[in-house]
């Protein structure tokens, strides 16, 4: 290694490109999506127009979401041949392979496929925002050996997607949560998933390989998966007096305890207090003091004991719980937002055209030449 070539591993603090789409600021604890803070947004817009900022950079008019929505309702039925893919694997299979799956179908079934112009482009975005849920519904509901239900147009994105799923429609409640979820999880500058979306579309792949490829990163722990993780800790310690006990027992091996840290914020997410007062209204309509009790607990212990706080997917994984998703699909939920903030950064990708090809430093075997050559 030269000693003047600096190593970022995992490209810690590195500036890799510029983007319009959001903006996460450490130092002032905050995000923007396309300037707006997301607070003000979770707190007077509904998820689809929040779609509509990230993809426009614009909020949209009247006219503009009641066209956006109509376009929205007219792809949410699910594909049969997606529920066929669906069907050819097994119930074992983690949800998130699943819905890594339906991606590739509607993608190699999708008639602008090899279309990558903007315009194509943003169709594609709204085919698959739309898709989403009830492959995602269809999935946790043969798990639970039950049907599938079709989707009704007369209810927006997150109440339509809860019915898809419960067979009911939510309480305004739970209604209310579920969408500021999606909100919240809709985009996070160059996050891992995010940049490998954008790693492929610098290659001129597809819209569809992109996400897929940000499926499968966001799968991992240490990120998306984390919301699922965190209710397997939840699970493990069970009530708020065996936090201490388990606290230190992880610590001394030094695990990492899911939901907590996060590479660019360092006192906190700026996520968290909106999640987290979602949450207590959904422990308030369920009842659910026990869990805000564990929930309360392992967050006062942690922080006082390593001074790392909660990410958004410490509060997300107890809403999802309460709302009665199963653990294995709430990775599968941060897709259905997340696919928002990906497909605006392929086409921001897209548009910039520079492939993304780092450096390595070699630190193999010197040159050396193969017997009898
Ligand atoms: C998301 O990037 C994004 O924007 C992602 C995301 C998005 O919206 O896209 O915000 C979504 O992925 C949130 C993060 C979800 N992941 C988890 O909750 C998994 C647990 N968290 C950790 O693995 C960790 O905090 C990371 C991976 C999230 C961030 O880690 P960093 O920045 O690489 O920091 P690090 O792992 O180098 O930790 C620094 C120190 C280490 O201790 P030492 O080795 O120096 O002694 O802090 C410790 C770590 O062990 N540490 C933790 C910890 N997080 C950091 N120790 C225990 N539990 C943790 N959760």
């Amino acid at each position: 290694m030269t000693d003047t070539t600096e190593i970022r591993k995992g490209l810690a603090g590195v500036v890799v490109d510029t983007t319009a789409i959001s903006k996460v600021n450490p130092e002032t604890n905050s995000l923007l999506y396309r300037g707006y803070p997301v607070q003000q947004l979770a707190a007077t817009q509904p998820f689809e127009a929040v779609a509509y900022l990230l993809w426009h950079g614009e909020l949209p008019s009247p006219e503009q979401l009641r066209a956006f929505r109509a376009e929205e309702r007219a792809h949410r039925a699910l594909d049969p041949a997606v529920k066929a893919a669906i069907d050819l694997t097994p119930v074992s299979a983690h949800p998130m392979d699943v819905v890594r799956t339906a991606v590739s179908v509607l993608g190699a079934r999708d008639a602008e496929a090899s279309d990558s112009s903007p315009e194509a482009d943003l169709r594609k975005s709204v085919r698959l925002f739309a898709a989403l849920p009830a492959a995602i519904a269809y999935d946790q509901r043969r798990r639970w050996g039950r049907d599938p239900i079709e989707p009704r147009e007369d209810l927006d994105y997150s109440r339509n997607f809860l019915w898809m799923t419960f067979g009911e429609e939510p309480h305004e409640v739970v209604a209310r949560a579920f969408d500021v979820s999606m909100i919240l999880y809709a985009e996070h500058s160059f996050n891992a998933s995010t940049f490998t979306a954008r790693v492929i579309t610098s290659t001129m792949a597809d819209l569809h390989s992109a996400v897929v490829g940000a499926i499968g990163a966001l799968k991992g722990p240490l990120h998306g998966g984390a919301n699922e993780a965190v209710m397997h800790v939840f699970d493990e310690i069970g009530e708020a007096a065996a936090v201490e006990a388990w606290l230190d027992e992880a610590l001394a091996t030094k695990r990492k305890i899911m939901g907590f840290g996060h590479r660019v914020y360092k006192s906190g997410d700026s996520r968290v207090p909106t999640m987290k007062a979602a949450l207590d209204t959904l422990v308030e309509h369920y009842g659910a003091q026990e869990l805000a009790a564990l929930y309360d607990a392992l967050e006062a212990h942690f922080v006082a004991r390593k001074g790392i706080h909660p990410n958004l997917d410490y509060p997300s994984g107890p809403a999802y719980r309460l709302m009665g998703f199963d653990t294995e699909l709430f990775t599968p939920l941060f897709v259905a937002a997340r696919v928002t903030g990906w497909t605006a950064h392929i086409m921001e990708q897209a548009a910039s055209n520079a492939l993304i090809r780092p450096l390595s430093e070699y630190v193999g075997p010197d040159e050396r030449q193969v017997p009898g050559a």
